[in-house]
């Protein structure tokens, strides 16, 4: 692979809480080997504890001013997407060099990031998005949100883990036995499989809830119990075996058979999503009522809209004794293990799009087509192009 003529920019992460870095030495020496320049911004690594040394040794040239490496590189390689950068009083979008290429999570059918899309587009610049990767297994290496929503699985638990007033495994006393908490976890795709993993562990009891015949055998593997749900399968699983956004009425069954379990349980973990579309509200008001005091929810599925009708986005608060967490990006809350996965995939992933200084662009490959958000001055991708439309 050669790649003399690629000059790769890696600035400091901006969004608020972001301890992520895109690239880690190991990724570094792959870069500069194949003859790419590297040019990182001083610090981007602090959040993960990589000093700047470390991408030094690897052949990393350090620039304390990101505007010196936005005016040389011809890509930019991020772990989120471009937002309003407070410093320089500019959106990143309007920083990065016009006709480059931007690979990063973009998230592009959330509402919020279109005006950053649309300036890209503007701008000439071919972006890619790491949450559009498809699921098969020749794009596994590159599977960012696999990897990013195993950390968002696990630390879920903790989180519950640290909100609860009581222990999480059976405890045998001197005055009787204490217990396992009780575990409700919805949806068991990649980050539920892992919260399941993770609360059995710490001894907990754990129920689950899918609408997918997979994923429930998948649950039923590491212990859980399932919660039965009847949902006739053409309409609860699409193409490829995705879950789909079910009609009304069935998330009102949903509700109602929850119930009693929402009442038994300690803590509950929302990760059901419909990709590509808004998360589906699966919990209200009135069966957060019916919860213990002192139970918690978290609302892992918060950076698509949530599962529950009070989560808040971003705060952890209280409602009628119930801790209720929107903590948003939880990938960043374990910035060591992230950064490594996160940085093996972009890698994975930019070796694939990027060969012998050509960008691949070709919309025929089901990886480049899934991933290209904006490309010669216009959004060519397709779940952001219906969001766009339903605004
Ligand atoms: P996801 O993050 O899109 O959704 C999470 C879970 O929510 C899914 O299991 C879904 O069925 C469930 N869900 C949706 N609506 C629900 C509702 N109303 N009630 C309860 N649960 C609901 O899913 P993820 O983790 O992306 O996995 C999707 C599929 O992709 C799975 O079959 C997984 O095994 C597969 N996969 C394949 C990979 C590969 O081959 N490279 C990598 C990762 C996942």
């Amino acid at each position: 692979m050669h790649l003399e003529k690629v000059i790769i920019g890696v600035p400091c992460e901006i969004m608020p809480g972001e301890k992520r870095v895109a690239v880690i030495p190991d990724t570094i020496e792959k870069m500069v080997a194949s003859g790419a320049r590297v040019l990182i911004e001083s610090g981007a690594g602090e959040g993960a504890y990589i000093g700047d040394e470390k991408y030094i040794e690897k052949g990393a040239e350090l620039l304390s001013d990101v505007r010196e490496i936005y005016s040389q590189a011809n890509i930019i390689l991020k772990v989120k997407e471009p937002r309003y950068h407070e410093g320089l009083e500019k959106h990143e979008a309007e920083l990065f060099p016009e006709n480059s290429v931007l690979i990063s999570f973009l998230h592009p059918a959330h509402s919020v990031n279109h005006e950053g899309l649309k300036i890209l587009a503007r701008r000439g610049i071919t972006s890619f998005t790491l949450d559009g990767i498809p699921r098969i297994s020749r794009a596994q290496q590159m599977d960012a949100l696999t990897s990013m929503s195993t950390v968002a699985g696990y630390k879920a638990v903790i989180f519950a883990a640290n909100h609860l007033g009581r222990f999480i495994p059976m405890m045998p006393t001197s005055f009787g036995i204490i217990n396992p908490a009780q575990f409700l976890v919805v949806g068991t795709g990649v980050a539920g499989l892992q919260s399941i993993a993770t609360a059995k562990r710490l001894g907990a009891k754990v129920k689950t809830i899918d609408i997918r015949p997979e994923a429930n055998e998948q649950a039923r593997s590491l212990g859980a119990e399932n919660i039965e749900f009847d949902v006739p399968q053409d309409l609860a699983v699409g193409e490829g075996g995705y879950a789909r956004r079910l009609p009304d009425e069935w998330y009102e069954r949903e509700r109602k058979l929850l119930n009693p379990h929402i009442e038994q349980s300690d803590a509950i973990i929302l990760t059901a999503l419909i990709p590509g579309e808004v998360a589906p509200t699966i919990i209200d008001e009135n069966m957060i009522t019916r919860m213990k005091k002192g139970s918690v929810i978290i609302d892992v599925a918060v950076d698509q809209g949530g599962n529950c009708s009070l989560t808040r986005c971003g705060e952890e608060y209280q409602y009628k004794g119930v801790t209720i967490s929107g903590i948003m990006n939880v990938p960043a809350t374990l910035p060591v293990d992230a950064t490594n996965m996160f940085a093996h995939s972009l890698n994975n992933f930019f070796a694939y799009v990027v060969k012998d200084n050509t960008v691949n662009t070709d919309t025929s490959d089901e990886i480049i087509q899934s991933t290209m958000v904006t490309h010669k001055g216009s959004i060519v991708h397709q779940g952001t192009l219906q969001a766009m439309e339903m605004e």
